[in-house]
């Protein structure tokens, strides 16, 4: 079936989840094709859940000994550049790209558990995943549409885009089930699966960092931490920093994509909810997220 509700987005149901239709195809020559290597990191997310916050986190931590960190290239590049999305590098034919990247690579995928490629779950790379409250997904991406919407194509209500979602029918949707698989596999493989949330990322910053760092096989050494190495990352990666960047007010993510490197960057916090729904509408999705997760041991602490 084919959805066209998420214009300019249109998905289509592929094995239980609702995938874009331009990277479909991609994701499909990715799924028998891609070549992972047993020292392949991915950054893994539902989209809008802060993919763009764990890909600069985990770029500055394994290049941290690379470059001095007030000349970083996150100042002058975007994350999503360092740390490629894979349907949409196999969707443009330019899959030779990740074959040309040297190790250790950081790659990133929407993709679900249940979709990745054979590879990389047989070699037992490592993956990081990171969720976020389903209402504040839904309103992030509810502005990304729009952003990305041709100027001629009405927007649709937010109303809409809250039913669709509820129903699971949004870009990688149903988010629950996403969610669960990943959480699922890092109760069977917590060495091999990092799960995080964005609200405890926005909570603690250096306790996620070190705790990034320690996954990752390149803890912070005792000097680093005395010298300040964490708190300079997390300003490095910070929301204002990222987003002040002349880099991200201004590039094109690339030349052929419709989006800009300001639409990672809107406002980089929890909660924004309560100014795009009302209270029944978020008791209605907080419900459903609780009878979803309910046994599994996963709880979303919303923040309040
Ligand atoms: P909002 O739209 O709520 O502001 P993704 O990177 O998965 O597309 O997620 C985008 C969300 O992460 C956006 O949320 C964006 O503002 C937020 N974000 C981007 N960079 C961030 C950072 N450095 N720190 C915190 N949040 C960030």
């Amino acid at each position: 079936p084919l959805e066209e509700g998420w214009a300019p987005l249109r998905i289509r149901k592929y094995q239980g989840f609702w995938i874009p239709e331009r990277v479909l195809q991609g994701i499909m020559d990715m799924q028998q094709n891609f070549k992972a290597r047993p020292d392949d990191l991915f950054v893994l997310s539902y989209p809008k859940s802060g993919t763009t916050w764990l890909k600069a986190l985990t770029y500055a931590i394994m290049t941290r000994s690379q470059y001095p960190l007030d000349h970083h290239p996150l100042l002058r590049q975007n994350p999503h550049e360092f740390v490629p999305i894979m349907g949409i590098t196999y969707a443009k034919g330019e899959a030779s790209e990740l074959e040309a990247m040297s190790s250790p690579r950081i790659l990133n995928t929407h993709l679900p558990y249940s979709l990745l490629p054979h590879a990389i779950k047989s070699l037992g790379c490592k993956l990081i995943y990171v969720c976020r409250d389903p209402k504040d997904v839904l309103v992030s991406r509810f502005h990304y549409n729009n952003r990305m919407r041709p100027q001629a194509m009405e927007p649709i209500p937010f109303t809409k885009a809250f039913e669709m979602f509820c129903e699971g029918n949004c870009p990688y949707g149903p988010i629950w089930e996403h969610v669960l698989e990943y959480w699922e596999e890092s109760q069977r493989r917590p060495e091999k699966v990092l799960f995080l949330k964005y609200e405890e990322m926005l909570g603690d910053p250096p306790r996620i960092v070190k705790r990034l760092a320690e996954f990752m096989g390149c803890p912070f050494s005792p000097e680093e931490e005395k010298e300040g190495v964490v708190e300079e990352i997390i300003k490095l990666c910070s929301f204002d920093k990222m987003k002040s960047l002349e880099v991200n007010k201004t590039g094109k993510l690339r030349p052929d994509f419709v989006l800009t490197n300001d639409s990672f960057f809107r406002k980089g916090g929890a909660g924004d909810w309560r100014n795009h729904m009302s209270p029944e509408m978020a008791r209605k999705l907080d419900r459903i997220t609780e009878q979803k997760f309910e046994g599994s041991g996963l709880t979303l602490d919303a923040v309040d």
